[in-house]
């Protein structure tokens, strides 16, 4: 039985992980920022990811962290936090990350590009302040998943027009199937940056959103938009898809077929 940390653990794929590595015999706890209740086998601990007050203490005797901790733009600093405080605990996990494919693909310049498609450089980054730790790691890189395009889907789709970035494409995978993957790599030895995972499918984004519309049974148009920037041109370009590593195996309309009702 190993002690695993797990940052995130409260988020989306968080939650997919955490019962995951309870299921395989873990010993595991979880750092969120605000208080949560411990049970189900999972120790739940508070951390402070702007002062790191509460992080030397929870990764203090962890053999493993997984971390999922972050959001848009914020994973650079996170991941800075995160090496400090093992550091600072005199700890040495095996720390596994994960990532997302073609981080370093999209070029972020402009204001716009950086507010709404910041989130590939922030990933790349936090990679960086992983490798160059000197803490044994393990990185994973996944493409989108399922569930969030389809939290874009269910937003766009409320438009009496669908609009849908001119070219976009994505290679949507199952959470779930990334958290298997992880929980693997989490219970062996580091490895470094690992091969990706991606979904099993190639789509537009605006065939994505098609798909949707036709699985809720609405009629309603979707619209290609240009939108502006060389992070734009880069998903249209595929920058965010990795073909030969179409490992998933649950596909976009399998997904919808699951978790959306016509209406
Ligand atoms: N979603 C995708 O399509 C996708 C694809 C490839 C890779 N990934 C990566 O997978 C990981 C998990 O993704 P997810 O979709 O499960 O994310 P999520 O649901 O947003 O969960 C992330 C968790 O991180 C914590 N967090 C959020 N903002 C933070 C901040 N500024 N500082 C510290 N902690 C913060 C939150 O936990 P507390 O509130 O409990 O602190 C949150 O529950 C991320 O690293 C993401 O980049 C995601």
């Amino acid at each position: 039985m190993a002690r695993i940390l797990v940052t995130g653990g409260t988020g989306y794929l968080g939650r997919l992980v955490v019962p995951r590595l309870v299921r395989a015999g873990e010993e595991v706890r979880v750092v969120s920022r605000s208080p949560h209740a411990s049970g189900d086998g999972v120790r739940y601990l508070v951390a402070d990811w702007t002062t790191g007050d509460g992080l030397a203490q929870a990764v203090g005797d962890a053999e493993v962290v997984v971390h999922l901790a972050g959001d848009q733009l914020h994973n650079e600093q996170v991941a800075r936090t995160l090496v400090r405080a093992v550091r600072d605990a005199g700890a040495r996990p095996h720390l596994v990350n994960v990532s997302v494919v073609g981080a370093e693909k999209v070029p972020v310049r402009s204001g716009f590009d950086r507010r709404v498609l910041g989130y590939m450089p922030s990933k790349l980054a936090q990679e960086r302040v992983l490798e160059e730790s000197g803490i044994p790691w393990t990185n994973l890189r996944a493409t989108q998943f399922h569930e969030l395009v389809l939290v874009a889907a269910r937003a766009l789709t409320k438009l009496p027009v669908v609009p849908a970035p001119s070219g976009w494409q994505a290679q949507p995978i199952a959470a779930d199937e990334v958290a298997a993957r992880l929980v693997e790599l989490a219970l062996g030895a580091p490895q470094g940056r690992v091969p990706d995972v991606a979904g099993p499918e190639v789509h537009t984004f605006r065939a994505m959103m098609r798909a949707y519309l036709d699985a809720v049974g609405s009629r309603r148009p979707t619209m290609p938009v240009r939108v502006p920037g060389g992070a734009s041109r880069a998903y249209a370009a595929g920058a965010n898809l990795n073909p030969d590593r179409a490992v998933g195996k649950q596909t976009w309309a399998e997904f919808l077929a699951e978790h959306v009702e016509r209406r």
